[in-house]
Protein backbone atom coordinates (compact mmCIF):
# COMPACT_ATOMS: atom_id res chain seq x y z
CA UNK A 1 0.00 0.00 0.00
CA UNK A 2 1.79 3.34 -0.45
CA UNK A 3 2.13 5.36 2.50
CA UNK A 4 0.23 8.48 3.29
CA UNK A 5 3.46 10.12 3.05
CA UNK A 6 4.04 8.76 -0.62
CA UNK A 7 4.15 12.46 -2.84
CA UNK A 8 0.94 13.59 -5.10
CA UNK A 9 2.36 14.54 -8.40
CA UNK A 10 0.36 16.85 -10.66
CA UNK A 11 0.95 15.88 -14.41
CA UNK A 12 -0.30 18.85 -16.99
CA UNK A 13 0.53 19.84 -20.08
CA UNK A 14 0.35 23.51 -19.95
CA UNK A 15 0.65 26.76 -22.68
CA UNK A 16 1.31 30.12 -21.96
CA UNK A 17 -1.32 32.91 -22.98
CA UNK A 18 -1.88 36.62 -22.84
CA UNK A 19 -5.52 37.09 -20.97
CA UNK A 20 -6.96 39.70 -19.76
CA UNK A 21 -6.32 41.13 -15.65
CA UNK A 22 -8.92 40.70 -13.37
CA UNK A 23 -7.60 42.62 -11.26
CA UNK A 24 -8.56 46.70 -11.38
CA UNK A 25 -5.64 48.01 -10.03
CA UNK A 26 -3.35 45.94 -12.42
CA UNK A 27 -5.50 46.10 -15.85
CA UNK A 28 -2.24 45.34 -17.58
CA UNK A 29 -2.92 41.70 -19.46
CA UNK A 30 -1.44 38.79 -17.60
CA UNK A 31 0.25 35.59 -18.66
CA UNK A 32 -1.56 32.33 -17.63
CA UNK A 33 -0.76 28.73 -18.27
CA UNK A 34 -3.71 27.20 -20.80
CA UNK A 35 -4.50 23.40 -20.51
CA UNK A 36 -7.55 23.38 -22.32
CA UNK A 37 -10.07 24.42 -25.10
CA UNK A 38 -14.05 23.31 -25.75
CA UNK A 39 -13.98 20.10 -23.57
CA UNK A 40 -10.46 19.48 -25.30
CA UNK A 41 -6.96 20.13 -25.34
CA UNK A 42 -5.79 23.51 -26.79
CA UNK A 43 -3.18 22.15 -29.39
CA UNK A 44 -3.49 19.01 -32.17
CA UNK A 45 -2.19 15.55 -30.64
CA UNK A 46 1.68 16.04 -29.93
CA UNK A 47 2.80 12.37 -29.41
CA UNK A 48 5.92 13.33 -27.46
CA UNK A 49 3.67 14.62 -25.09
CA UNK A 50 0.61 12.07 -25.25
CA UNK A 51 3.18 8.97 -25.09
CA UNK A 52 5.11 10.75 -22.03
CA UNK A 53 2.13 11.11 -20.53
CA UNK A 54 1.19 7.16 -21.03
CA UNK A 55 4.48 6.01 -20.33
CA UNK A 56 4.66 7.76 -16.89
CA UNK A 57 1.47 7.33 -15.29
CA UNK A 58 1.16 3.61 -16.01
CA UNK A 59 4.65 2.91 -15.24
CA UNK A 60 4.12 1.54 -11.83
CA UNK A 61 7.08 1.45 -8.84
CA UNK A 62 7.22 -2.43 -8.55
CA UNK A 63 5.26 -5.14 -10.04
CA UNK A 64 2.12 -5.99 -8.41
CA UNK A 65 1.38 -2.20 -7.90
CA UNK A 66 -0.97 0.12 -9.93
CA UNK A 67 -0.50 3.69 -10.29
CA UNK A 68 -3.87 6.21 -9.82
CA UNK A 69 -4.43 9.41 -11.81
CA UNK A 70 -7.49 11.55 -9.89
CA UNK A 71 -9.41 13.77 -12.65
CA UNK A 72 -12.67 16.27 -12.39
CA UNK A 73 -15.42 14.58 -14.80
CA UNK A 74 -14.99 16.47 -17.75
CA UNK A 75 -11.41 15.41 -18.03
CA UNK A 76 -12.70 11.65 -17.68
CA UNK A 77 -15.00 13.30 -20.39
CA UNK A 78 -12.46 14.45 -22.91
CA UNK A 79 -10.74 11.39 -22.66
CA UNK A 80 -11.96 9.44 -26.03
CA UNK A 81 -14.91 6.92 -25.16
CA UNK A 82 -12.73 3.95 -26.31
CA UNK A 83 -10.09 4.68 -24.38
CA UNK A 84 -11.83 5.57 -21.02
CA UNK A 85 -10.84 4.79 -18.51
CA UNK A 86 -7.30 5.28 -19.65
CA UNK A 87 -5.57 1.18 -19.36
CA UNK A 88 -2.95 -0.24 -16.47
CA UNK A 89 -4.31 2.48 -14.29
CA UNK A 90 -6.61 3.11 -11.25
CA UNK A 91 -8.94 6.44 -12.41
CA UNK A 92 -10.40 8.32 -9.90
CA UNK A 93 -13.04 10.28 -10.98
CA UNK A 94 -14.43 13.44 -9.28
CA UNK A 95 -17.78 14.43 -9.63
CA UNK A 96 -20.78 16.56 -7.35
CA UNK A 97 -23.55 14.11 -9.19
CA UNK A 98 -25.65 12.70 -6.39
CA UNK A 99 -28.11 11.17 -9.49
CA UNK A 100 -26.04 8.07 -9.56
CA UNK A 101 -25.33 8.62 -13.31
CA UNK A 102 -21.68 9.98 -13.33
CA UNK A 103 -21.09 6.84 -11.25
CA UNK A 104 -22.89 4.26 -13.66
CA UNK A 105 -21.56 5.67 -16.92
CA UNK A 106 -17.92 5.16 -15.57
CA UNK A 107 -19.15 1.69 -14.71
CA UNK A 108 -20.42 0.88 -18.31
CA UNK A 109 -17.27 2.73 -19.84
CA UNK A 110 -15.07 0.54 -17.61
CA UNK A 111 -16.68 -3.12 -18.39
CA UNK A 112 -16.47 -2.50 -21.74
CA UNK A 113 -12.85 -1.59 -21.55
CA UNK A 114 -11.73 -4.61 -19.10
CA UNK A 115 -13.96 -6.88 -21.98
CA UNK A 116 -11.80 -5.39 -24.93
CA UNK A 117 -8.64 -5.65 -22.65
CA UNK A 118 -8.80 -9.36 -21.71
CA UNK A 119 -9.89 -10.31 -25.43
CA UNK A 120 -6.12 -8.78 -26.32
CA UNK A 121 -4.27 -10.22 -23.50
CA UNK A 122 -5.88 -13.18 -24.31
CA UNK A 123 -4.93 -12.98 -28.29
CA UNK A 124 -1.80 -12.20 -27.16
CA UNK A 125 -0.87 -14.40 -24.94
CA UNK A 126 -2.75 -17.08 -26.60
CA UNK A 127 -4.19 -18.43 -23.53
CA UNK A 128 -1.37 -18.61 -21.50
CA UNK A 129 -1.38 -17.69 -17.78
CA UNK A 130 -2.42 -14.13 -16.77
CA UNK A 131 -0.04 -11.85 -15.80
CA UNK A 132 -0.52 -11.24 -12.25
CA UNK A 133 2.00 -8.87 -11.58
CA UNK A 134 0.75 -6.63 -14.15
CA UNK A 135 -0.99 -3.03 -13.53
CA UNK A 136 -4.61 -3.77 -13.62
CA UNK A 137 -7.52 -1.11 -15.24
CA UNK A 138 -9.71 0.05 -12.72
CA UNK A 139 -12.00 2.90 -11.87
CA UNK A 140 -14.18 4.73 -8.88
CA UNK A 141 -16.34 7.43 -8.72
CA UNK A 142 -15.89 10.14 -5.68
CA UNK A 143 -17.29 13.71 -4.30
CA UNK A 144 -13.65 15.00 -3.73
CA UNK A 145 -9.97 14.80 -3.89
CA UNK A 146 -10.02 13.89 -0.06
CA UNK A 147 -12.37 11.20 -1.22
CA UNK A 148 -10.11 10.29 -3.76
CA UNK A 149 -7.48 9.53 -1.79
CA UNK A 150 -8.93 8.41 1.32
CA UNK A 151 -10.73 5.48 -0.77
CA UNK A 152 -7.83 5.19 -3.02
CA UNK A 153 -5.88 3.92 0.43
CA UNK A 154 -8.95 1.71 1.74
CA UNK A 155 -8.83 -0.44 -1.66
CA UNK A 156 -4.96 0.14 -2.13
CA UNK A 157 -4.32 -3.99 -1.34
CA UNK A 158 -8.05 -5.74 -2.03
CA UNK A 159 -7.09 -6.64 -5.64
CA UNK A 160 -3.83 -4.66 -5.88
CA UNK A 161 -1.13 -2.58 -4.11
CA UNK A 162 -1.65 1.34 -4.31
CA UNK A 163 1.74 2.56 -7.09
CA UNK A 164 2.10 6.16 -7.67
CA UNK A 165 -0.96 8.86 -7.19
CA UNK A 166 -1.04 11.20 -10.02
CA UNK A 167 -3.45 14.41 -10.37
CA UNK A 168 -4.15 14.67 -14.23
CA UNK A 169 -5.32 18.71 -14.43
CA UNK A 170 -8.47 19.96 -14.12
CA UNK A 171 -9.54 22.20 -11.69
CA UNK A 172 -7.44 19.79 -9.07
CA UNK A 173 -4.16 21.11 -9.90
CA UNK A 174 -5.32 23.30 -6.91
CA UNK A 175 -4.49 21.46 -3.77
CA UNK A 176 -3.59 23.66 -1.06
CA UNK A 177 -5.39 21.73 1.51
CA UNK A 178 -3.17 18.29 0.66
CA UNK A 179 -1.01 17.19 3.52
CA UNK A 180 1.50 15.15 1.34
CA UNK A 181 4.66 16.12 -0.43
CA UNK A 182 3.20 17.65 -3.50
CA UNK A 183 5.27 17.77 -6.67
CA UNK A 184 4.25 18.37 -10.56
CA UNK A 185 5.23 17.20 -13.73
CA UNK A 186 4.69 19.73 -16.57
CA UNK A 187 4.63 19.84 -20.02
CA UNK A 188 5.45 23.32 -21.52
CA UNK A 189 4.05 23.50 -25.24
CA UNK A 190 4.76 26.39 -27.45
CA UNK A 191 3.62 27.00 -30.72
CA UNK A 192 6.59 28.01 -33.48
CA UNK A 193 6.74 27.38 -36.85
CA UNK A 194 10.40 27.09 -37.93
CA UNK A 195 11.91 30.26 -38.12
CA UNK A 196 8.76 32.05 -37.21
CA UNK A 197 7.30 33.85 -34.31
CA UNK A 198 6.12 32.30 -31.43
CA UNK A 199 1.70 31.59 -32.28
CA UNK A 200 -0.39 31.37 -28.66
CA UNK A 201 -2.80 28.98 -28.51
CA UNK A 202 -6.30 29.90 -27.57
CA UNK A 203 -7.58 28.48 -24.26
CA UNK A 204 -10.98 28.59 -22.25
CA UNK A 205 -9.41 26.42 -19.14
CA UNK A 206 -6.66 27.45 -17.12
CA UNK A 207 -4.12 25.90 -14.68
CA UNK A 208 -5.31 27.45 -11.27
CA UNK A 209 -0.91 27.80 -9.97
CA UNK A 210 0.76 30.81 -12.28
CA UNK A 211 3.66 30.85 -10.88
CA UNK A 212 5.94 27.88 -9.53
CA UNK A 213 8.56 29.97 -7.82
CA UNK A 214 10.00 30.23 -4.33
CA UNK A 215 7.86 33.04 -3.04
CA UNK A 216 4.72 30.94 -4.24
CA UNK A 217 5.99 28.00 -2.38
CA UNK A 218 7.65 26.05 -5.26
CA UNK A 219 11.24 25.13 -6.36
CA UNK A 220 11.98 23.86 -9.62
CA UNK A 221 13.27 20.02 -10.41
CA UNK A 222 16.70 19.41 -11.55
CA UNK A 223 16.59 17.00 -15.20
CA UNK A 224 18.09 14.47 -12.84
CA UNK A 225 15.39 15.06 -10.22
CA UNK A 226 12.76 15.09 -12.59
CA UNK A 227 14.32 11.74 -13.87
CA UNK A 228 13.67 9.81 -11.09
CA UNK A 229 10.36 11.05 -10.57
CA UNK A 230 9.15 9.41 -14.04
CA UNK A 231 11.43 6.83 -14.15
CA UNK A 232 13.25 7.74 -17.32
CA UNK A 233 15.36 10.57 -18.35
CA UNK A 234 14.16 13.54 -19.20
CA UNK A 235 16.83 16.38 -20.25
CA UNK A 236 14.91 19.53 -19.92
CA UNK A 237 15.74 20.11 -23.43
CA UNK A 238 13.38 21.58 -25.08
CA UNK A 239 11.63 18.72 -28.27
CA UNK A 240 10.38 19.95 -31.82
CA UNK A 241 7.84 18.20 -33.34
CA UNK A 242 5.92 20.03 -36.26
CA UNK A 243 5.15 23.48 -35.07
CA UNK A 244 5.10 23.10 -31.72
CA UNK A 245 8.01 22.39 -29.32
CA UNK A 246 7.27 20.63 -26.01
CA UNK A 247 9.81 20.73 -23.03
CA UNK A 248 9.29 18.53 -19.81
CA UNK A 249 10.16 19.93 -16.46
CA UNK A 250 9.29 19.42 -12.51
CA UNK A 251 8.49 21.24 -9.56
CA UNK A 252 8.45 20.38 -5.80
CA UNK A 253 6.40 21.95 -3.24
CA UNK A 254 8.48 23.48 -0.60
CA UNK A 255 7.12 22.49 3.29
N1 LIG B 1 -3.43 20.13 -20.67
C1 LIG B 1 -3.64 19.13 -19.82
O1 LIG B 1 -2.68 18.49 -19.34
C2 LIG B 1 -5.04 18.77 -19.42
C3 LIG B 1 -5.27 17.79 -18.47
C4 LIG B 1 -6.57 17.50 -18.10
C5 LIG B 1 -7.62 18.21 -18.68
N2 LIG B 1 -7.35 19.15 -19.61
C6 LIG B 1 -8.43 19.93 -20.23
O2 LIG B 1 -9.07 20.67 -19.21
C7 LIG B 1 -10.47 20.73 -19.49
C8 LIG B 1 -11.23 20.09 -18.35
O3 LIG B 1 -10.81 20.70 -17.14
P1 LIG B 1 -11.83 21.54 -16.22
O4 LIG B 1 -11.00 22.26 -15.20
O5 LIG B 1 -12.75 22.33 -17.12
O6 LIG B 1 -12.70 20.40 -15.60
P2 LIG B 1 -12.34 19.21 -14.59
O7 LIG B 1 -11.66 19.73 -13.37
O8 LIG B 1 -11.71 18.08 -15.31
O9 LIG B 1 -13.82 18.75 -14.23
C9 LIG B 1 -14.71 19.65 -13.65
C10 LIG B 1 -15.79 18.81 -13.01
O10 LIG B 1 -15.25 18.17 -11.85
C11 LIG B 1 -16.25 18.11 -10.84
N3 LIG B 1 -15.85 18.97 -9.73
C12 LIG B 1 -15.17 20.14 -9.79
N4 LIG B 1 -14.98 20.65 -8.55
C13 LIG B 1 -15.55 19.78 -7.70
C14 LIG B 1 -15.68 19.73 -6.28
N5 LIG B 1 -15.18 20.71 -5.51
N6 LIG B 1 -16.34 18.69 -5.73
C15 LIG B 1 -16.84 17.70 -6.50
N7 LIG B 1 -16.75 17.68 -7.85
C16 LIG B 1 -16.12 18.71 -8.44
C17 LIG B 1 -17.52 18.63 -11.46
O11 LIG B 1 -18.09 17.50 -12.08
P3 LIG B 1 -19.69 17.37 -12.31
O12 LIG B 1 -20.03 18.44 -13.31
O13 LIG B 1 -19.86 15.98 -12.82
O14 LIG B 1 -20.31 17.58 -10.96
C18 LIG B 1 -16.98 19.62 -12.49
O15 LIG B 1 -17.88 19.91 -13.53
C19 LIG B 1 -10.67 20.03 -20.82
O16 LIG B 1 -10.57 21.01 -21.84
C20 LIG B 1 -9.49 19.07 -20.87
O17 LIG B 1 -9.14 18.70 -22.18
C21 LIG B 1 -6.09 19.45 -19.99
Amino acid sequence: MAPTSSPLTLIVATTPVRVASQDPANPEPVTRLGIGLNGTLPWPRIKADMSFFARVTSRAPEPGTTNAIIMGRKTYDSVPKHLRPLGKRISAIITRDTTGSVRKGVEEDLKKRKEKMAALAAAKTAGNVEQKDEPITDAIVVPSLDSALEELQEISGSVQALGKLFVIGGEFGDVDGVKRPLRIVMTNVVRKPEGGEEVPFECDTFWPLDYMDERNGWRSASPQELSEWVGEEVTGEWIREGDVEVQMVGYEKLD
